[in-house]
């Protein structure tokens, strides 16, 4: 599919025909600090509405032979109890938990790979704390491509273990999140490969835009009325958006549905500036939810813009609410997932009145579930104590059972 970049700051238009980051003219200028500024957008050729099929009819590059990495196409799960519980008979989970790695990162790593492997690139090269390193990790495993991950040296070992399973170059920095992205580019710009940076390649936004197509097709070529997204740098939200402008833009829906911000009160720049109307600007990042632990988002300008456009909301979580959001699901939904993703239903827990006075309680709801438990057993350690083991006799089994 023929697409142009261009630049969210000065609009300038760039041809698509090789790989681009920033906008040249705008990536030298820093307005807000550590706000990247130039990233550029992907503008796509837009497929005839009869003919759209599935993601693959939207994609800017052709999708590899998914067989071997079945990123997206994950299930939209009707949870039945909490459907009932919380009086909203179309609400929704898509279990992007399942996707092979485990987060809805595969998303933007199968786009990534894509490209790399259109453009005869060997590498792919990254910086990252958490899901999107193992993300490409598995993606590069799959199909034959070097993965570098710079991580400072406190990222969660969890993550990073499976980064390292899958074949990764696993490389800990002495210093920031900030600085190794920093060298990852630079890593990039002196011995090659594509590098994956979230916002920073393009490409990360059209891989994760996958969702918002496949929830058309799974809503029976309808939009859903509003999707929870749990949210850090912005990049998922972003995502999310443009894939229903995609939908828009082609004639196949007339409308967004509200796209609603789920941050924790812990780390809640983008919400911030979208309730204050102020530029973006750095905050504190404290929270458990590690997957959304994020200071300065690359995504945050982007996502703004999809927060105001969708007629959307800013939700902001406590932990707590995190947690038990988290419990809620495993034990009436069967739905495991890590603290970043369950944040996404704390938010609708929070909003529950809400939206009942703004979309009825026949609203269809989606509920991006992006991350399986496993990524994070470490938040169940004081919670969460193991039953003793009991001798295996029936009388045993009685006592420990009540009966
Ligand atoms: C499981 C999970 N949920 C949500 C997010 C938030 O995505 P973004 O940082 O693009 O806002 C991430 C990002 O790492 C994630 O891994």
């Amino acid at each position: 599919m023929e697409f142009t970049y261009r630049c969210m700051d000065c609009r300038t238009r760039y041809p698509g025909d090789t790989i681009r980051y920033l906008c040249p003219a705008c990536a030298s200028k820093t307005p807000s600090g550590e706000f990247i500024s130039g990233l550029l957008e992907v503008e796509n050729t837009l497929p005839d509405p009869h003919e759209a099929r599935s993601f693959s009819s939207f994609s800017p590059y052709p999708l590899p032979d998914t067989r071997a990495f079945p990123a997206g196409n994950t299930p939209l799960v009707k949870p039945l109890e909490l459907s009932s519980r919380y009086h909203f008979s179309r609400l929704f989970f898509k279990l992007d938990s399942l996707n092979p790695s485990g987060s809805f990162k595969d998303r933007a790593s199968l786009m990534v790979a894509a490209q790399a492997l259109h453009h005869g690139e060997q590498a792919v090269v990254l910086a990252s704390t958490g899901n999107a390193g193992s993300a490409m990790a598995c993606a590069g495993a799959a199909f034959g491509l070097q993965v570098v991950l710079f991580v400072p040296e406190s990222a969660p070992a969890n993550k990073l273990m499976q980064s390292v399973l899958y074949g990764a170059q696993v490389v800990p920095i002495e210093g920031t999140y900030d600085e190794a992205f920093r060298l990852s580019i630079e890593w990039t710009q002196a011995f090659g490969g594509v590098n994956r940076n979230t916002a920073y390649n393009p490409m990360t936004v059209e891989g994760k835009k996958s969702v918002s197509i496949e929830l058309w097709e799974q809503f029976g070529s309808r939009i859903p009325d509003v999707v929870y997204i749990p949210v850090g740098d912005g990049v998922i939200f972003s995502g999310v958006y443009k894939g229903f402008r995609d939908l828009v833009d082609a004639g196949l829906t007339d409308r967004l549905p509200a796209l609603v911000c789920v941050q924790s009160e812990l780390s809640d720049a983008i919400s911030r500036a979208w309730k204050t109307g102020a530029p973006l600007a750095l905050s504190e990042a404290s929270t458990l939810a590690d997957s959304i632990s994020v200071a300065s988002p690359a995504g945050g300008r982007y996502a703004l813009r999809g927060l105001i456009d969708s007629g959307g909301w800013a939700t902001v979580v406590s932990d707590t609410a995190i947690l038990d959001a988290q419990r809620e699901l495993s034990r009436d939904a069967g739905i495991f997932a890590e603290p970043a993703a369950a944040a996404a239903w704390a938010g609708l827990r929070q909003d529950r009145q809400r939206l009942a006075d703004t979309f009825g309680d026949d609203a269809r709801i989606a509920v991006l579930i992006t991350g399986t438990g496993f990524k994070d057993m470490g938040v169940f350690s004081s919670s969460v104590t193991m039953p003793k083991a009991i001798p295996p006799t029936l009388e045993a089994a009685e006592e420990r059972l009540q009966k």
